[in-house]
């Protein structure tokens, strides 16, 4: 039989990304799909909680097995913020722009340019939760460098690589990145696993 999945998002990048990736025996649900409006509360104080509360919510409300994200920017010099904070580095309201700027402005003189772009997904299904996690080291380069992607991209050059994430493009990123590392994770659980 033929699993139904709800990805907790609404975002048509992360949902390809994943359908791209997960077993063609999961039949995977977004929001939308669900009718789901809900603005799901992030308040947790870690990717772990938050991705769980987002989870939690979507198995309560509407009774799917179901799985959600969080992704922060974690920076070694910072002790690892923004982090959790992430999208709202800046302030409430502020864009990605905004973000690297008070990043690369809290980054100056810093010699430790260590960083590491994390991603925790929580899986609820058959009423047991699971944590997947994955992890990219790179660091925080001095300027933006770089048009595609999204968020802290055009600063973040991963290990092994002379470019940014912004400058690769979405083709490579998408094979290395901390997303598609704990998606493969999920991927492989869901794979191996009795439970689906
Ligand atoms: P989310 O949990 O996927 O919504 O990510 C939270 C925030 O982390 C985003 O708003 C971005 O600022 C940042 N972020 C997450 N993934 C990436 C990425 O792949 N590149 C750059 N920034 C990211």
């Amino acid at each position: 039989m033929v699993a139904e999945l709800v990805f907790a998002t609404n975002n048509k990048h992360k949902l390809e990304e994943v359908r791209h990736i997960i077993s063609d025996r999961v039949i995977l649900l977004s929001l939308a799909d669900i009718n789901c409006c809900d603005d799901i509360p992030e308040t947790a104080g870690t990717l772990e909680g938050n991705a769980l509360l987002k989870a939690r919510h979507i198995k309560r409300q509407y009774g799917y097995d179901c799985f959600a994200d969080d992704t922060g920017l974690e920076v070694e010099a910072l002790n690892n913020a923004p982090g959790v904070y992430s999208a709202r580095y800046a302030g409430e309201g502020n864009d990605a722009s905004a973000n690297m700027k008070k990043l690369l402005c809290k980054m100056q003189g810093k010699e430790n340019r260590n960083a590491r772009f994390r991603t925790v997904i929580a899986l609820i299904i058959k009423d047991k939760e699971y944590l997947f996690e994955g992890i990219i080291n790179g660091s925080v380069i001095t300027e933006k460098r770089g048009e595609a992607g999204f968020g802290y991209d055009p600063v973040f050059m991963p290990s092994g690589y002379m470019q940014t994430f912004a400058e690769m493009g979405g083709e490579l990123k998408n094979q290395i990145s901390h997303r598609a590392l704990a998606i493969k994770e999920l991927a492989t659980f869901l794979s191996t696993n009795p439970h689906k």
